[in-house]
């Protein structure tokens, strides 16, 4: 199951085909960076964006931040020349868009296969498409699968509805297949990247969901989503308190505890443990 071995508060989209943003990340705040060669590239820059980012990939150094690409669907005239340029500069995780079916990622996980230097590169799924979403148990099964991003924008496109409200069966699903498997799940992205405040808000919403943290199109986004899905310091507090109010109840040979009123049991202190761990994880990050 996840540990938080590698906390994932904050994805930051990169377009492939901007050398400045691909500079710049390597000194951003961000937990993992998704270097796209798919939607934020026009077509006319799609041969020259993969070649500047296998370039990139091989030669910068990002440091502790996750390296995912995503890719262009294999449907396109892109997709399999960009995983053979990108796979063998070994990042973290390959990124599929539009992804369907188990079979997909089954596709793609047998083609990292025959590429030596992406023995260890997982697999990333946009959840996008109605069937996609249906189909979330059978994605997050399949091979080398490690995290979903929600891709939002399309989801809301094709279901041809408005607002976050409509959505949240789709997100549900997604975090119900991804934790059934261990895996990451992050969420869609806050399109008005000036919106401070509506994206403090629905970067809470994501969080009290259970999502592990928000895609980014900006800079500016960064700080707000690291700090939201961090643990706070009274999150921090309560969960020490939980663990020894716990520890002194089983010395006195309780099961359960009683803090402010409240029952501790020890799935309580697994989830305080999980929140601590992930504190240390940031720390060590940030150190
Ligand atoms: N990653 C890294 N750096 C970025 C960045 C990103 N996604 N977006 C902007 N920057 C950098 C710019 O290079 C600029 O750097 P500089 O001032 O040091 O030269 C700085 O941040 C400020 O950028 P700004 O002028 O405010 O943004 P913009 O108007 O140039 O671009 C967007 C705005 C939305 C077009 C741009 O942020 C972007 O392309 N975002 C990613 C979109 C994407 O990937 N979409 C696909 C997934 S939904
Ligand atoms: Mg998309």
């Amino acid at each position: 199951m996840q540990t938080y071995a590698a906390p994932c508060r904050s994805v930051l989209y990169i377009p492939g085909s901007k050398p400045r943003a691909l500079e710049k990340a390597q000194g951003l705040a961000v937990d993992a960076i998704i270097f796209d060669l798919e939607d934020a590239v026009s077509p006319d820059e799609k041969v020259g964006a993969r070649d500047l980012l296998a370039t990139t990939l091989t030669g910068a150094d990002y440091g502790s931040r996750r390296r995912v690409v995503r890719i262009n669907g294999f449907d396109t005239e892109w997709g399999a020349a960009d995983l053979q340029a990108v796979a063998a500069a070994g990042p973290d995780a390959i990124l599929l868009p539009k992804v369907n079916s188990g079979a997909d990622i089954a596709t793609l996980a047998q083609m990292l296969d025959g590429i030596t230097q992406a023995e260890n590169t997982k697999i990333w799924a946009m959840m996008e498409t109605p069937r996609g979403i249906l189909n979330a148990a059978e994605i997050a099964a399949a091979p080398r699968m490690e995290g979903f991003v929600l891709g939002t924008n399309d989801l809301a496109k094709d279901l041809r509805s408005t607002g976050r409200a409509a959505m949240m069966t789709s997100l549900q699903l997604c975090l119900l297949a991804a934790r059934a498997e261990g895996l990451i799940c992050v969420d869609g992205v806050y399109n008005a990247f000036k919106d401070e405040d509506g994206l403090r808000a629905e970067c809470a919403e994501g969080r009290d969901m259970g999502f592990d943290g928000k895609t980014l199109i900006h800079p500016a986004q960064i700080a707000i989503a690291n700090d939201v899905f961090g643990p706070s310091d009274a999150e921090l507090d309560l969960a020490r308190r939980q663990i020894a109010a716990f520890e002194q109840a089983q010395a006195e040979g309780q099961g359960v505890a009683v803090l402010d009123g409240k029952i501790v049991e020890n799935l309580h202190v697994a989830s305080a443990q999980r929140i601590l761990a992930q504190a240390e994880a940031i720390a060590h990050l940030e150190g």
